[in-house]
């Protein structure tokens, strides 16, 4: 039989369609034909529509809210991929759902990233593609090839035209200080880090302390993922009352909820600058949120991928 995994094909899971869209006309290639719904009793049920005997397949699904459909309709598709003898499945994950869920800080505590990192395994999927885990750990949570990239690059060059003079770069919380320094370093500035305490299982936080010669500098925080926005307004009001004169904030993944949006645009933030690792809504934009795209990072990989390349070569920006 002739092997036809030179073959790509890149299908959509519901969660993300936009970004697979954009991904395909990066890779002048049209999306694969699938269909997903539900059943009157909540089962999700998918279809490939089109013949992946021996093809080289990439499924993109951010885990975003709604996290468990996202993820459970990600697996599915993965298993119908696999029982329609798929020569090879890539899950694409710009977002990777479960990755604060990371270590057992807490007694009697479950490490989901983990336990998702088995059930996509166990699923069928031979690889995964990602942007920006919470923690880069997570990738030895998988037994299968796992290619991170990041979105720095994307957003370092949006400030990096900006020429902003006195720039300091500020880590929102120990967590994020090693690649808010890789950031500080890329953008020639110095960094600080905000020493934060998350309230117990709460999605609130509380500043202790801004480390680092901030007073007259503008600020770019960094961080992963923003959800509630709590994390970074409650930087910016620190830095602006350390002495920043303006302050900036990029982030990877914008995993808004609902009141995110609002509470930024009432922040000290000149812009917040985030990518379309999740989709950000009409409802959920306003002129604070500025998003930049990761479709030529994720088509660019997946090629790389597809035809055997370097996908670290990617990161020389
Ligand atoms: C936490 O460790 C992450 O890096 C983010 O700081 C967190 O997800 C942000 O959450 P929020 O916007 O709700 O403060």
């Amino acid at each position: 039989m002739d092997l036809v995994i030179d073959e790509l094909k890149v299908f959509s899971g519901t969660a993300h369609p936009e970004l697979t869209k954009a991904v395909c006309e990066y890779l002048e290639i049209p999306i694969g034909k699938s269909e997903a719904f539900k059943f009157a009793n909540d089962n999700t049920f998918v279809r490939i529509l089109e013949n992946i005997r021996q093809r080289d397949v990439f499924i993109i699904q951010p885990t975003c809210a709604p996290a468990n459909d996202n993820l459970m309709e990600l697996l599915i598709m993965i298993d119908a991929c696999k029982r329609a003898s798929a020569g090879r499945i890539t899950a694409v994950m710009p977002y990777y759902g479960y990755g604060r869920t990371d270590k057992k800080d807490q007694p009697r505590v479950p490490i989901t990233a983990r336990l998702v990192a088995d059930l996509l395994t166990a699923a069928g999927a031979d690889r995964i593609l990602t942007v920006d885990l919470h923690a880069g750990q997570i990738q030895g949570f998988f037994n299968i090839p796992v290619d991170e990239l990041t979105a720095m690059p994307i957003l370092n060059r949006y400030f990096r035209a900006k020429e902003i003079s006195d720039l300091v770069v500020v880590a929102v919380d120990i967590g994020i200080s090693k690649r808010a320094r890789d950031v500080a370093e890329s953008l020639n500035a110095p960094l600080a880090i905000i020493e934060k305490r998350r309230l117990g299982n709460e999605d609130s936080t509380e500043i202790l302390n801004v480390i680092g010669d901030v007073k007259g500098k503008t600020a770019l925080t960094f961080d992963d993922e923003i959800l509630t926005g709590g994390t970074v307004v409650n930087a910016a009001k620190a830095l602006i009352d350390a002495g920043v004169t303006e302050v900036f904030c990029c982030a990877t993944h914008p995993v808004f909820t609902k009141a995110a949006p609002g509470i930024i645009a009432k922040s000290n933030f000149q812009e917040v600058v985030v990518t379309d690792t999740v989709p950000v809504p009409a409802e959920k934009r306003n002129g604070k949120i500025i998003v930049l795209s990761v479709a030529s990072l994720l088509g660019e990989a997946i090629s790389r991928i597809h035809k055997g390349n370097s996908v670290g070569d990617l990161f020389h920006d």
